[in-house]
């Protein structure tokens, strides 16, 4: 007995009353199960008062009062209800279908999703399609295959997960660029988003971020064709920038460059968010090495290729103005909610 029982019948009545809807028979039990003058469960609910401790009686009596007045005034609504649903009105538990519909609250896609999407179709459109391989890898795609034996220092720049039996976390997407590469004769033209991961975390870093990964083989391919989809790709996604190619090591390419665009917070004088350079750096690239052609079994004498790489969620945090990095992993809808 006390204020936990008068809640107890409170939440009873409710879904006794939801359930009786606007049949006559079903309110009027309803009626003498609370509210009945020689058994109701309000009348024990009244008898029970004068067993509580004095300190307890007004607390008690005050919610009581309120629950009478409750289950009296929605017993009155629903035998209206009831009475001018006219006797056809449904039985407990049937539905009815007149009734209006509860909204539904409008979802958002993920800013990350809607990057992916935007630079899928910029590709999709250039005729690449889209491929997908194992976040759980092994040590020849992600590494080996790659030109980046045991030894090789370019391991150390990527703090690798390692699971038991000497599987990893793939630390970026190119291990798939190996595994298409190994199961189809060129022209391969693709791009791959996922899930990559990293031991690593900061303002910039997360233990997983996305990737989206590019790879065109055929006869032919040059520098040339490289840079032209590149170009096109970057002015396509962030409207009137600058592009620059810059020189770089990548150990799966040959050569490499990183590709940078001018900073389109303050297109190129020098901000915050550039560290005053007016480039931001967008992503990897370079000509496929023809050890890595060898390694999968493609002719190095007769295709050429290039490959590129670019973090999903750095074009999210630019393209939207998102300071932290962890925001877009933290499950907060007011991040997400902008994006509906
Ligand atoms: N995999 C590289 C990285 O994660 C990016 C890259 C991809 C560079 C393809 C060149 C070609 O840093």
């Amino acid at each position: 007995m006390g204020l936990e029982r008068l809640e107890e019948v409170r939440r009873a009545f409710l879904a006794d009353l939801e359930a009786a809807g606007r049949d006559p028979e079903a309110v009027e039990k309803l009626r003498i199960r609370y509210a009945g003058r020689k058994s109701g469960l309000l009348l024990e609910l009244t008898a029970a008062l004068k067993t509580l401790p004095p300190e307890a009686k007004r607390d008690y009596g005050r919610a009581l009062n309120e629950l009478k007045k409750l289950v009296e005034g929605k017993l009155k609504e629903a035998a209206a209800a009831a009475k001018a649903a006219g006797g056809g009105g449904r039985a407990a538990g049937e539905i009815d279908i007149t009734l209006p519909g509860r909204p539904l609250p409008r979802g958002a896609e993920h800013p990350v999703h809607l990057v992916r999407r935007r630079i899928e179709s910029i590709f999709l459109r250039m005729g690449y399609s889209v491929e997908d391989g194992p976040e759980v890898e092994d040590d020849w795609h992600n590494f080996e295959a790659l030109n980046m034996p045991p030894d090789h220092p370019a391991r150390d720049d990527q703090d690798t997960f390692y699971l038991a039996g000497g599987r990893l976390l793939r630390t970026h997407t190119s291990p798939v660029q190996t595994r298409v590469m190994e199961r189809s004769e060129p022209p391969i033209r693709i791009i791959v988003p996922g899930r990559v991961y990293r031991r690593d975390s900061d303002l910039r870093h997360s233990p997983m971020f996305h990737q989206i990964e590019g790879l065109v083989v055929d006869e032919g391919i040059t520098f040339g064709n490289l840079k032209a989809a590149l170009e096109t790709f970057l002015h396509e996604l962030f409207s009137g920038v600058d592009v620059r190619f810059r020189p770089s090591y990548f150990p799966f390419t040959e050569p490499s460059a990183e590709v940078d665009i001018t900073c389109i917070f303050c297109g190129g004088t020098g901000c915050g968010v550039c560290s005053r350079s007016g480039w931001i750096e967008i992503l990897g690239s370079g000509m496929v090495d023809p050890r890595v052609f060898e390694k999968v079994g493609i002719d190095p004498e007769r295709y050429t290729g290039f490959a590129f790489g670019l973090g999903l969620d750095r074009v999210a945090m630019l393209l939207y103005g998102i300071p932290d990095l962890r925001l877009l992993f933290s499950g907060d809808q007011r991040l997400t909610r902008q994006f509906a």
